[in-house]
């Protein structure tokens, strides 16, 4: 099977921003998965665990969308600042109904993402709060001087003001974020946006809600009535094998037919921005309006003996191809796709990391945001060829290097790929893949590299071009260097 490169034509470049990450009120994600406090026994900085930080550093993690998710719209920032014993202690209400002491509040995130080295997107709340709430969390976080909101802010201790990059305004506004129609919706977002003003010298780019998957009408009258007064539209979808809500499948030890359907699930993503990005080209045809998948991931039913409101989850070889593949196809699009934030970073749905008490792994998933890194802010290299069974890739260039990510999601056959288009003077730097003999392979505690990235070596590279051999249920990147 072939695919020629082609190597002399410009093609867009991928944002970074599209390896983003989800980090919400929920489960353990935040608490004991992020936070674990100043006395913890497990090492942390400020609060904030370092097994995580540096696992999360070493995958270059662009942003962190936060509070929520659901909780954005029930959460009243104001509880989440100041002396930690002061703080008000709320009812989870909408994830497993436990007490959420305040603890990791607006100044805990900051240094989070300081500590990453990553943007901030917080998503603001719209459902339950007001617009001076929402206009006040922008002034105490990015004013500079004196004002109300900015004295507040030093007075608990931060002088500066942070730098905010991304802000959302609302969350999931058709269902949990206030289960509002969109010509509702698109005159509070205008309203709410208002207020969100420009302070510091970064410019911060607004996020309004989005669609859930195929709601095209969403997408449409939200761009028709307030497309000018935003700069990102989000989107939503999980996948899900069963495709029904009160019996997702299970994350391990699912039967065959069940990879099939969650990659198909997963696959839908193409047709979804292609359809939401035809309605956004009518009313901004230059494309400025960037969309924003600032949700997405497989969702399965919770690791049993769990707090069903928990949504912890394992982590496995299907998932890693389940990410390749829809990272691959938000570089296919490039040119609308601004943004995505896998749901979420650690202990929820399809998280990066597994925590316990102070154990830590990596998942499949994780190794996939590893082997990808490349990709970010590259150049999206533009191919054609043969369609490939069961194989999926992506190829961008960045710095003279070339990067080519392929995914096999065979069951059983290798495959055999030839890549052509110039590639005479090119040789591998580097090349490192995940793979597994059974389709639920994962990490656990006991056993944290079932699954880990390993150096690759089945490839040919020549005057006809670079012949890969790929193993079933793999993930493989090559990076190519020009002499
Ligand atoms: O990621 C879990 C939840 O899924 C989020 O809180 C919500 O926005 C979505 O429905």
């Amino acid at each position: 099977m072939k695919i020629h490169l082609l190597l002399d034509k410009k093609g867009p470049i991928i944002s970074k921003y599209i390896y983003g990450q989800f980090a919400e009120h929920l489960g353990r994600c935040i608490y004991e998965g992020i936070w674990v406090g100043e006395d913890s026994p497990i090492p942390n900085e400020k609060g904030i665990r370092l097994d995580v930080l540096e696992a999360l550093k070493a995958i270059n993690v662009p942003v962190l969308r936060w509070p929520g998710g659901c909780f954005a719209d029930e959460y009243h920032w104001k509880d989440g600042i100041g002396p930690k014993e002061n703080r008000k202690k709320m009812i989870n209400t909408h994830w497993g109904g436990v007490v959420e002491n305040n603890h990791f509040g607006t100044h805990e995130f900051m240094l989070l993402c300081d500590l990453i080295g990553c943007e901030a997107y917080i998503n603001g709340n719209v459902g339950s709060g007001t617009v001076q709430e929402m206009s006040e969390w922008v002034e105490y976080l990015t004013l500079n001087g004196e004002s109300p909101m900015a004295n507040l802010r030093k007075e608990n201790g931060r002088e500066k003001p942070w730098d905010v990059k991304f802000f959302g305004v609302g969350n999931e506004s058709w269902g949990c974020g206030g289960n509002m129609r969109p010509e509702f919706y698109a005159d509070l977002y205008r309203q709410y946006q208002t207020y969100v003003r420009q302070y510091g010298d970064q410019k911060i780019y607004k996020i309004a809600c989005g669609a859930s998957v195929d709601d095209y009408q969403w997408t449409e009258v939200l761009m028709k009535n307030a497309a000018r007064f935003m700069d990102g539209l989000s989107l939503h979808h999980y996948s899900i094998p069963t495709r029904n809500w009160q019996d997702k499948g299970n994350a391990i030890a699912f039967p065959e037919e069940e990879w099939f359907s969650l990659i198909e699930h997963a696959q839908y993503m193409d047709e979804l921005i292609e359809k939401h990005s035809t309605i956004m080209d009518k009313y901004d045809p230059t494309k400025r309006v960037g969309l924003i998948v600032d949700e997405w991931g497989a969702w399965y039913n919770v690791e049993p003996g769990t707090n069903p409101g928990f949504l912890y989850q394992q982590n496995t070889i299907r998932d890693a191809v389940l990410a390749a593949i829809t990272l691959n196809i938000f570089h296919k699009h490039a040119d609308r796709v601004y943004m995505a934030n896998i749901a979420q970073m650690v202990n929820v749905l399809q998280s990066m990391l597994l925590t316990e008490g102070d154990q830590m792994i990596k998942t499949p998933t994780y190794h996939v945001f590893d082997l990808y890194q490349n990709h970010q802010d590259a150049e999206l290299v533009d191919s054609y060829g043969d369609a490939i069974e069961r194989v999926s890739y992506t190829a961008s260039r960045k710095n003279g290097c070339l990067s080519i990510s392929l995914c096999n999601y065979d069951l059983s056959e290798t495959k055999e790929i030839t890549f052509t288009g110039r590639l005479g003077n090119f040789s591998v730097i580097d090349a490192q893949y995940i793979s597994a003999d059974v389709m639920d392979a994962h990490n656990t505690f006991e056993e944290p590299n079932n699954v880990e990235k390993k150096n690759f070596s089945n490839y040919e590279i020549n005057q006809d071009g670079l012949t890969i051999t790929l193993p079933p249920m793999s993930v493989l990147t090559v990076v190519l260097k020009e002499s």
